[in-house]
């Protein structure tokens, strides 16, 4: 056969093992596309069947939490309520007082905590003291990264370092957390990793862009992880469990801006607790508190951007601004009507002051509100904590 011959013949063999791989590969993707119907209804009918008889939650007997930000708030009452559940605890924060506070009423009811302080922002220290804390108690099967903090303001008022500050807390302190337990619950292959979000980190919300972004930050880290060590060829067991509270009545969000509050109101932070152990000790990759929240957004996510907006709108929920927001003002007299639905006069900007409140809630020295219209007190998220008569009697 002719040179030309030859060549003809190879290109024609080539030809007919290209056409081969081609149908070979659309065989492949077709029988992949059925495979992944059949996975997607499956999926569909777990998740369905996991919200009709939620999983048994697992026992946490022989494991040894440790808590960031336990001095006080969610971290506190979650100490508190881990306590008689776990073998042991530890527990960290950058106020010591505090964090001996929480261990104190641990140990008077039995339980076992050791404090530590620890500014979680700082890499040299959090090593430092995962490594004291290895020594003392062992090893750590769990952490919850709940310190946090919440600057309430517009953005442009944040100040550089503020913004700085919020992402070295919130955010980059997880991965000094990760490199100090990961490496350990990798080579136990046991852990279970739980992170603080905030309804915020699913719904950008006014006056609080830095601790949105970086709460937005902390579920995008928490969901690569996931990846990440799905892709693991040595398979560690090691659970992530991210959740995102409501607002809760720790004294962060000062002006809680509630529309329906008998449906969405300032939570507990004894049910926030719960619900946040109940999700860890269900393995939940993602939860919120209240439960509900988080399924609901998922459905509203899917609709375009300006319904949602729509629905968003409508809620009106999240906070006033407070701190810098309100300076030089002077107290004003208010007008409160004492009907079923109390009313405050907004014609110009009233403050009113009231007091400190006997069950532990954090109350605003100052109430301040911007906005030209009538709010009810409602509107205000005090439903509930504040009554009339307390109010005339501390309206200036
Ligand atoms: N309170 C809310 O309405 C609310 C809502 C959703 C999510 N969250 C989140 O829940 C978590 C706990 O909030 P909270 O309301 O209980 O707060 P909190 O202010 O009541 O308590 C936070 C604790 O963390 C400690 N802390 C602060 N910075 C620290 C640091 N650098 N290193 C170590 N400890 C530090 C504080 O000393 C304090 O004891 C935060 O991540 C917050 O973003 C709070």
């Amino acid at each position: 056969m002719s040179l030309f011959g030859n060549i003809h013949l190879i290109a024609k063999q080539l030809h007919s093992a290209m056409l081969l791989i081609a149908i070979y590969s659309l065989f492949i993707v077709l029988a992949d596309l059925v495979s992944l119907q059949f996975k997607l209804v499956f999926s569909i009918f777990q998740v369905i069947l996991r919200i009709v008889f939620p999983p048994k939650e697992k026992s946490l007997k022989n494991e040894n939490i440790l808590i960031t930000g336990a001095g006080h708030g969610i971290g506190r009452e979650l100490a508190l309520q881990l306590a008689g559940l776990c073998n042991q605890l530890a527990l960290w924060d950058i106020d010591i007082d505090k964090c001996e506070e929480t261990a104190k009423a641990i140990r008077a009811k039995g339980g076992k905590a050791e404090c530590y302080k620890c500014d979680i922002s700082d890499r040299t220290t959090v090593l430092e003291t995962a490594s004291k804390v290895r020594r003392e108690v062992g090893f750590i099967g769990m952490i919850i990264n709940n310190a946090g903090v919440v600057p309430i303001h517009p953005v442009l008022d944040h100040n550089p370092q503020e913004i700085k500050r919020v992402f070295e807390i919130n955010v980059i302190s997880h991965f000094w957390m990760l490199e100090a337990f990961l490496p350990a619950m990798i080579a136990n292959n046991h852990g279970h990793i739980c992170a603080i979000g905030s309804m915020t980190a699913l719904v950008g919300s006014s006056n609080l862009v830095p601790y949105s972004a970086s709460k937005f930050a902390v579920r995008g880290l928490m969901q690569a992880l996931e990846e990440e060590l799905q892709e693991d060829a040595r398979k560690p067991k090691i659970h992530l469990t991210t959740v995102h509270p409501f607002i809760v009545n720790t004294g962060q969000v000062q002006r809680p801006r509630l529309r329906f509050p008998r449906l969405l109101g300032v939570l507990k932070s004894e049910y926030a607790a719960k619900e946040i152990i109940k999700a860890i000790r269900r393995n939940e990759h993602e939860a919120s508190v209240p439960g509900w929240l988080l399924p609901l957004h998922n459905i509203v996510r899917s609709l375009p951007m300006e319904t949602f907006g729509l629905l968003k709108g409508f809620m009106d929920s999240g906070a006033e601004a407070h701190e810098g927001a309100w300076h030089g003002d002077a107290l004003r007299p208010i007008i409160l009507r004492q009907h079923s639905t109390p009313v405050l006069g907004i014609n110009q900007s009233p403050v009113l002051r009231h007091t400190h409140h006997k069950n532990g809630f954090h109350r605003p020295q100052m109430l301040h509100v911007t906005r030209q219209r009538q709010i009810s007190i409602s509107d205000l998220g005090l439903h509930g904590l504040l009554n009339g008569k307390e109010l005339t009697q501390t309206a200036k």
